[in-house]
């Protein structure tokens, strides 16, 4: 969110209200998105890649508001299951516009992509294409994308690493498996294959990878065409544009990616003889990220050995990234003016492992205490999303802000909520 902090009272305020006074409102923890950054970032995408369709992550959180600001800014969606399709539509989110992903889609998402009438399927394994052209009602033709992995090595993390063989994801170019599949969609005369997709992997902050993917995709369109005389019209470079998560470190710039791929990729296309493809980019994190902000209560300071806890009142549940990625979010003080001299402290989550660590060391001011509020910029990705109720705690609420005004768009979850879905035993 584009927060901005007041020195003098540890103050900070997105979209014109103060933090502290949303977390006294709406409790905390809290998810606090900043719907004007959500919106600019959507047009700063549109704007740098006027030619491609830019299709929003959804996956990096979705909920019916974000899906209709998604609407709104004239982008495309990627869903990866039925529950994101089904949130996209009841948002009003229009189905040609949706891209279907998922390495093991199951019947039920396949039928509801087609009786919603979803743009784009992308088949991620062979057994899809006949599964998939059997669902598809006769003198229909479904649209899809061929999943390929380009064997290009990037992201962050290597659970977040997609762009080689040794992951789940996509057929390889390199033992024929793609071709093969490539193939078999072009028999099945209910399937239209239109393009090939491949995504390298998430948080990655270098355009590189992005270009170095681009002469292999061309080189297997190039043989599509030789071996069948097909020409593919589209292709899809995925997502996995790096945002920074700390002060000092580089994001990804969506007019230098698209000035950099657009060149390359009408260059690479050229040099196989093939007219450039209509690119399509599947941002997530990009686009959400930078909007949210998480805020927390500080419960308890204690130091233990060498060290000095902060233990706050959300963790692992709403932000399972560092114990999965080792992701380091920067937290700072905010609410009240702290004292001048600082100390590296270990802030900690609520919940029961020591595992449950949100940063190994931040430095907060030495009088942080008991009822303070820390706020975690860039929370706006994979944090909600990934949110679990370890423990029987319900999830935080996610406010929209915009001009002044705050809106609950997921409110927060009550042991009523848990409940609910628990069947007593009975007599
Ligand atoms: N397209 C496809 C096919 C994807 O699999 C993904 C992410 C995206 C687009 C969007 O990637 P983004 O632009 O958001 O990096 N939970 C992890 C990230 C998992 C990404 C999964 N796929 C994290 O918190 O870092």
């Amino acid at each position: 969110a584009r927060a901005r902090p007041d020195a003098a009272d540890g103050e900070v305020t997105v979209a014109g209200l103060r933090l502290s006074d949303l977390a006294e409102r709406f409790g905390t923890p809290l998810y606090v998105l900043d719907e004007g950054e959500f919106r600019d970032r959507c047009r700063a995408y549109r704007r740098a890649l006027p030619q491609a369709h830019v299709a929003y992550a959804g996956k990096a959180f979705l909920s019916r508001a974000v899906a209709a600001w998604v609407r709104e800014e004239g982008l495309h969606l990627d869903v990866c299951s039925l529950g994101e399709l089904e949130v996209a539509a009841a948002a009003g989110f229009p189905a040609e516009r949706m891209i279907l992903h998922g390495n093991a889609k199951t019947p039920d998402e396949l039928r509801a992509a087609l009786r919603f009438g979803v743009g784009r399927i992308v088949l991620d394994n062979v057994a899809e294409v006949a599964r998939l052209a059997a669902l598809v009602p006769a003198h229909d033709r479904q649209a899809v994308l061929i999943r390929v992995i380009p064997g290009v090595e990037a992201g962050a993390h290597k659970a977040i690493r997609t762009g080689t063989a040794d992951q789940k994801f996509g057929l390889s170019i390199e033992h024929g498996a793609a071709e093969d599949a490539i193939a078999r969609v072009l028999d099945q005369p209910r399937l239209e294959l239109v393009g090939l997709h491949c995504h390298l992997g998430s948080q990655i902050t270098s355009v590189r990878p992005f270009l170095a993917a681009l002469p292999r995709m061309a080189a297997l369109a190039a043989r599509v065409r030789d071996r069948h005389g097909v020409v593919l019209p589209e292709l899809d470079l995925g997502g996995g544009h790096g945002i920074a998560y700390r002060s000092g470190e580089h994001a990804l710039d969506p007019a230098e990616f698209a000035d950099d791929v657009m060149r390359h990729l009408v260059r690479a296309y050229a040099a196989v003889g093939l007219p450039g493809p209509q690119l399509i980019v599947e941002p997530g994190r990009a686009l959400i990220g930078p909007a949210g902000v998480a805020v927390y209560r500080v419960l308890v300071v204690k130091r233990t050995g060498d060290r000095t806890f902060v233990a706050v009142d959300g963790g692992m549940n709403d932000n399972p990234r560092p114990a999965l990625y080792g992701a380091r979010p920067e937290l700072r003080l905010i609410g009240r003016a702290g004292a001048r001299t600082t100390r590296t402290v270990t802030v900690v989550g609520r919940f029961c492992e020591a595992g449950d660590i949100l940063a190994p060391d931040v430095e907060l001011p030495d009088d942080v205490r008991p009822g303070d509020l820390l706020a975690a910029p860039a929370a706006g990705a994979y944090q909600m999303a990934m949110a679990s109720t370890y423990n029987m705690v319900g999830r935080p609420p996610v406010v929209a802000v915009r001009d002044g005004r705050a809106r609950v768009i997921v409110r927060r979850e009550t042991t009523a909520d848990l409940l609910a879905r628990d069947v007593p035993l009975g007599d």
